[in-house]
């Protein structure tokens, strides 16, 4: 997990922080103004605002918008009209983080560098922020299918998805499993593995069906986006577990050592930080592998994603 390697260009030539960096900034310039001709309660609203406007890595609205470009192909004018659905998956996963911190769950002060949620506000503006966020989602990646901008029923069928995965059998049962194996003894590895998919696989995972559902990609596109997309999720928690011991709280925003002063069962501490390693790095080649058909600067950022995520340094 050395963060030097990750800054140069990969073997394919894409120099992949710097072409993420660009694509959250696409993104961002979508969630400046999301909020902004909704009635929301003054306060609300900046609490909403403060955690959306924080920073983050935007990887989610990221995989989603380079998924539908590698199915709509360049020139469709697609690429553009997918921002507010992309936008909106940056919403779910932000109310997440926001209620992931709280007290009850894993009672964290920090989060991308500035105070928790509710630190800067308190307990129920940060509740009331996370379901927002939540619900404004929604509103937003309907607002796709207005005039027609994209087929309703692909909009239709997007969100459905997003639905499913973000919700009971996704990652909120997900971080339900977390809140009951936290300073639970015999936690498995099926058990771990599981509640990872759910927690934080299920969001990742629909980010990649989504942009291709959203270009209209047929089955077997669909298909290799979803195993491309559970692959990159496992990696990239295998690796946010490996850096909450590695790494420190400057560098990562958010206090490290969290889960070991909790009692979490992580993978590093169910098989230690080698093989937590090994396995970070044979997720991230299996997701590679789904890409094998697919040629070009969307499938190549892909590819360069994929590694980046398990070389990260936050
Ligand atoms: C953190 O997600 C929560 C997990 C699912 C591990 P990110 O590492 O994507 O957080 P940001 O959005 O970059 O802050
Ligand atoms: C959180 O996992 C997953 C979510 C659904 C938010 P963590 O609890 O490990 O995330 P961090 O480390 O606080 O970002
Ligand atoms: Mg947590
Ligand atoms: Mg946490
Ligand atoms: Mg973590």
């Amino acid at each position: 997990m050395s963060g030097t390697a990750a800054a140069k260009p990969s073997k394919g030539g894409v120099d992949v922080k710097a072409a993420l960096r660009q694509r959250a900034a696409e993104v961002e310039a979508h969630l400046a103004d999301c909020l902004k001709d909704r009635d929301i309660p003054e306060r609300l609203l900046a609490s909403m605002e403060y955690s959306l406007h924080a920073g983050g890595k935007r990887l989610r609205p990221v995989l989603l918008l380079t998924f539908a470009r590698l199915f709509a192909g360049t020139g469709t004018g697609l690429g553009k009209r997918v921002l507010p659905f992309a936008a909106a998956l940056e919403l779910i996963h932000t109310y997440s983080l926001i209620h992931d911190d709280l007290p009850a769950m894993d009672d964290d002060d920090l989060r991308r560098g500035k105070p928790s949620n509710h630190k800067k506000f308190d307990e129920a503006t940060a509740i009331l922020a996370g379901d927002g966020l939540l619900t404004e989602a929604f509103t937003l990646m309907l607002s796709c299918a207005d005039d027609g901008a994209i087929p309703a029923e692909r909009v239709a069928r997007a969100a459905r998805a997003v639905a499913v995965a973000a919700g009971a059998g996704g990652m909120v049962g997900g971080q339900a499993l977390d809140m009951e194996y936290t300073a639970k003894q015999g936690v498995s590895f099926e058990e771990l593995r599981g509640m990872h998919a759910m927690k934080t696989g299920a969001l990742i995972t629909v980010a990649c069906v989504a942009g291709a559902v959203l270009a209209g990609a047929g089955l077997p596109d669909v298909h290799r986006a979803r195993e491309f997309g559970a692959a990159v999720g496992q990696a990239f928690q295998i690796a946010d577990d490996i850096l909450d011991v590695t790494s420190d709280t400057e560098t990562l925003g958010k206090p490290a050592g969290s889960d070991e002063r909790q009692g979490k069962t992580t993978y590093p501490s169910l098989l230690g930080l080698d093989k937590s390693r090994r396995m970070a790095h044979e997720r991230a080649a299996e997701a590679v592998s789904n890409l094998t058909p697919y040629t070009g600067a969307e499938a190549d950022f892909l590819r360069a994603l994929a590694r980046y995520i398990v070389e990260r340094v936050n």
